[in-house]
């Protein structure tokens, strides 16, 4: 039987090629068998290959895929593997899958790249508001459509695998990754993991728009002190159980595919080292059958030299490797290991088990290149009425006094400031084109003020100042202040009050006596409880993305103020953590707070 599996390959490749339609995926039993089979015929280097994942633009010469029949490549934030046109991506992925499959065994790559707000890096892409925003939406049927929309469009440039749903519980706001899980509670996390699972997966992963979810950061990211990125979580484990562990649970329900394990430290111990949160809790108790996949270089945080990380984090039960630019020596190091007798084979096998069962299951061996058919809808009038939506339904309305809101959009003279106010790359945030983000356009979308400017009547005369000075004589203004882009640990703060910028821009308007509208653009909530009694009107707009016509939407009453607070509000920073269910609870603005019209 030894030849078999080489030549079925070839076979169905050639069957893909010729176009005919196969069914990938039939039964479990005939996944595992076609895996135990491909496992049999494997070498020791074949199977460490499989469970290596190199960034593509840190690959020495594509050869290395083939040579070392590696199992997965990855896109870093920001780093497209061609030219950044979903057209180019497509043909980059298809051309560094033709080296995949010159390996001996033919296996496909898996391409995973973090489209944690629709394919984010992708030009011109539909971006979608940051989890943080989808979780004041409290609507997790819309919450799947956006899931569906990103994998369709993730899929339109041949990746697999997406980086996502970020199920973190952010418990301080500190946390410069806070806008990246849907909210404080573990009420929400299992709601949208849920639902980003299903949107992203589908019932079947060999669905043609079928992307791969990936759970993270498993687990407790959201819980270090101080907000610290990739800090230490001082909590007991049942405290872990109760507020971080309930989304991983429900996504592992819903047969998430992978699982990516966290950076954070639990009582001193690196999350990557850890056997018993690993193996004992995910994959014994949990019956986790997917792929752990490690975060970018998050081996290397273990104690001791590299080849010790490996020995610890392999057998603590991690499937896969980010490495993302050592894979030579990743390679090598752990060959050594298994040699010397210090990785068992057993373990070997069970992740490239799990690595092979999942790549079979996407029926990547029958159809291992791009779905062209998908790029006709990618960024379509459809996708971005969605991605719409999600800005409407986020928006929280803080304060509305003497109803201020909506404006009328017959206003004769409108006034609207401030440089969140015309700026993609300000209203995306993070992980956007770049994984800092940029404060520029750097991708098409409608900009808040364009979104205003498309709303009110056409005898309204809209005037945008930068700086917020020259207000007096308008009917009423629309200030649109915030963050600066972030990701990770650059966007942790210890201060969280708005810019001396921003102050000046609200007070130059404020000056001129006229209704104010304050809408802030941020990645978490910040501390503006000044900026608040000063306003006529405030709305937590959160980082909405590239369809900034969602904002106008509601500001103008087409449709009504429904998102409520996925983050309790302070009122100052010595507040901070506050989050519900805690004693002495005195938020500005409770968790599920948000008026309405
Ligand atoms: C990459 C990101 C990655 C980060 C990790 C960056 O260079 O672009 O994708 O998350 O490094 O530090
Ligand atoms: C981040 C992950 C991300 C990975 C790949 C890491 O720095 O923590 O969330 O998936 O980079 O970009």
């Amino acid at each position: 039987m030894k030849l078999a599996i080489p030549f079925l390959i070839i076979l169905t490749l050639c069957v893909s090629s010729c176009k005919e339609k196969s069914n990938p995926v039939a039964d479990n039993n005939s996944v595992e068998s076609r895996v135990e089979k491909l496992l049999g015929q494997m070498t020791i280097e074949e199977k460490i290959g499989q469970m290596t994942q190199a960034e593509c633009n840190q690959l020495t010469s594509k050869n290395d895929i083939k040579d070392y029949a590696l199992g997965s490549l990855l896109s870093g934030g920001g780093s497209p593997p061609g030219t950044n046109t979903a057209q180019g991506w497509a043909d980059a992925y298809d051309d560094l899958q033709k080296w995949a499959l010159q390996s001996r065994l033919k296996i496909p790559i898996i391409y995973g790249v973090d489209a944690v707000h629709g394919h984010n890096n992708v030009y011109g892409a539909t971006i979608f508001p940051h989890n943080i925003g989808l979780g004041c939406t409290l609507d997790a049927d819309l919450v799947e459509r956006a899931a569906r929309i990103t994998a369709e469009e993730v899929a339109a440039t041949g990746i697999d695998w997406t980086f996502a749903p970020c199920i973190a519980v952010p418990q301080d706001e500190r946390w410069g990754r806070t806008y990246e899980g849907f909210g404080e509670t573990a009420e929400l996390q299992k709601i949208f993991a849920v639902a980003a699972v299903k949107g992203f997966q589908t019932a079947s992963l060999a669905g043609n728009s079928s992307v791969l979810a990936c759970a993270k950061h498993y687990v407790g990211d959201g819980a270090t002190t101080g907000g610290k990125d990739q800090g230490n979580v001082l909590y007991d484990e049942a405290a872990i159980r109760a507020k971080h562990l309930p989304g991983y649970i429900d996504a592992i329900k819903n047969n998430v595919g992978s699982i990516m394990v966290s950076y954070n430290s639990i009582n001193g111990s690196k999350m990557h080292g850890s056997k018993y949160w690993i193996t004992d809790v995910l994959k014994k108790e949990l019956g986790f059958t997917g792929i752990v996949v490690s975060d970018w270089n998050g081996i290397d945080q273990l104690p001791g030299d590299y080849k010790s990380d490996i020995e610890t984090s392999i057998n603590a039960g991690i499937d896969m490797v980010m490495v993302p630019g050592a894979y030579k020596s990743f390679i090598v190091l752990l060959k050594q290991l298994v040699t010397e007798g210090k990785v068992p084979v057993s373990r070997i096998d069970d992740a490239v088990r799990r690595i092979l069962k999942v790549k079979v299951q996407m029926g990547l061996f029958e159809k291992p290149f791009t779905d062209r058919s998908l790029l006709a809808s990618f960024a379509s009038a459809a996708h971005k009425a969605v991605a719409r939506e999600c800005v409407r339904k986020s928006l929280v309305l803080l304060k509305n006094s003497a109803q201020t809101l909506p404006l009328n959009k017959n206003i004769a003279k409108l006034f609207v400031a401030g440089k969140h106010a015309d700026n993609i790359g300000l209203q995306c945030g993070g992980w956007s084109i770049s994984w800092q983000g940029l404060s520029y356009t750097a991708t098409p979308g409608t900009t808040i003020l364009q979104g205003i400017k498309n709303t009110v009547s056409s005898t309204t005369q809209v005037t945008y100042s930068q700086n917020g000075a020259g207000a007096a004589g308008y009917n009423a203004a629309i200030v649109v202040v915030g963050e600066q882009p972030y990701a990770e640990g650059s966007g942790d703060r210890t201060d969280l009050s708005l810019s001396a910028e921003d102050k000046l821009i609200i007070q130059n308007v404020k000056s001129a006596g006229i209704p104010v509208v304050v809408v802030l653009i941020s990645g978490r909530p910040m501390t503006v409880s000044s900026e608040i009694d000063n306003a006529d009107a405030f709305v937590a707009a959160w980082l909405p993305g590239t369809e900034g016509q969602g904002v106008a939407d509601v500001l103008f009453g087409d449709y009504p103020f429904s998102g409520k607070l996925s983050h309790s509000w302070p009122k100052a920073m010595a507040d901070i953590p506050v989050n519900t269910g805690q004693q002495n609870y005195l938020p500005l603005y409770p968790y599920g707070y948000g008026l309405t019209y």
